[in-house]
């Protein structure tokens, strides 16, 4: 039974890649910040169609996830309560207002501590674990908005791109104890985060992302671009030269 980890299980993409996990018999552990939420979503995954009967569910709510010196114990109690470990799955984010993380250096150090230090820090206790084993999964959701910093959004993109960074140091040093490091590069998503978004273009489903992230972790994928497009978009907006875009309203 493949015994996976889910921390930031509340998220809308979140509990479509567990319906897809829970297909096959899985021991599925979720973290979230609130144990209303976390019940009702271990309820929505059991009622589903997809969930497999011989399936195990369990929870621990995590108010604050910047209680770094909690981190090393939570990720030990999960291995002990799951008897192992083989997936961690990292779905929490927060996309706060640009404008506040500049009027507020709290604001904008709890955004940077949100999106990449408190993962990081998970992480750092996880790939030990898994080096130990010689064996483990870790698939991180970062975003396209790391790949190149701009004004309207960069507290958050810094955020991401240091996260995809670490990432990828994290695949270069476990690389030979057989562990796999899956970023997800995700872009417009059709949930809660998105909603204040006037702008609907390139808006995909969180079923088709659940599923293009799912195919992505049984590949062993290093990097994936959520749809696809992504990739190339991105490719254009990096090869802008800096002296243009800088001036560029984005
Ligand atoms: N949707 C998009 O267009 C998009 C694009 C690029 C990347 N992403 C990334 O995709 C991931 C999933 O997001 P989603 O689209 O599924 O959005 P969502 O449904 O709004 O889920 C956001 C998740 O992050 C958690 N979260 C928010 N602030 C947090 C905090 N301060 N501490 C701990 N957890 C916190 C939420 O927990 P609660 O339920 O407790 O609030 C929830 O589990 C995130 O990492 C996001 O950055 C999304």
């Amino acid at each position: 039974m493949k015994k996976i980890l889910v921390l930031g299980a509340t998220s809308t993409v979140a509990v479509k890649v567990m319906e897809l996990f829970s297909l096959e018999e899985t021991h599925l552990f979720l973290m979230g910040r609130s144990k209303e939420r976390l019940e009702n979503i271990g309820k929505h995954l059991k009622c589903s169609p997809t969930w497999h009967k011989e399936s195990i569910l369990d929870y621990q709510v995590v108010e604050n996830v910047l209680i770094f010196e909690k981190h090393h114990d939570f990720i030990h109690e999960v291995i002990k309560k799951m008897g192992g470990l083989d997936l961690v799955f990292v779905a929490y984010g927060h996309l706060g207002e640009q404008k506040n993380s500049e009027k507020s250096g709290s604001e904008f150090l709890k955004e940077i501590q949100v999106n990449f230090l408190s993962i990081a820090s998970y992480l750092h206790t996880v790939a030990n674990y898994f080096e130990s084993q010689k064996n483990g999964q870790i698939c991180v959701i970062t975003s396209v908005a790391g790949d190149r910093a701009r004004k309207s959004n960069y507290t958050y993109g810094v955020a991401k791109g240091a996260l995809s960074l670490y990432l990828q140091g994290l695949r270069n040093r476990l690389f030979t104890s057989n562990v796999s490091v899956t970023d997800i590069k995700l872009g417009f998503v059709d949930t809660p985060m998105t909603e204040k978004l006037t702008q609907r273009l390139l808006m995909a489903s969180p079923k088709y992302a659940a599923m293009k992230i799912v195919s992505a972790i049984s590949q062993k994928k290093e990097i994936a671009y959520v749809p696809f497009y992504w990739r190339y978009i991105m490719l254009v907006i990096k090869g802008i030269p800096e002296r243009i875009f800088k001036k560029l309203n984005m």
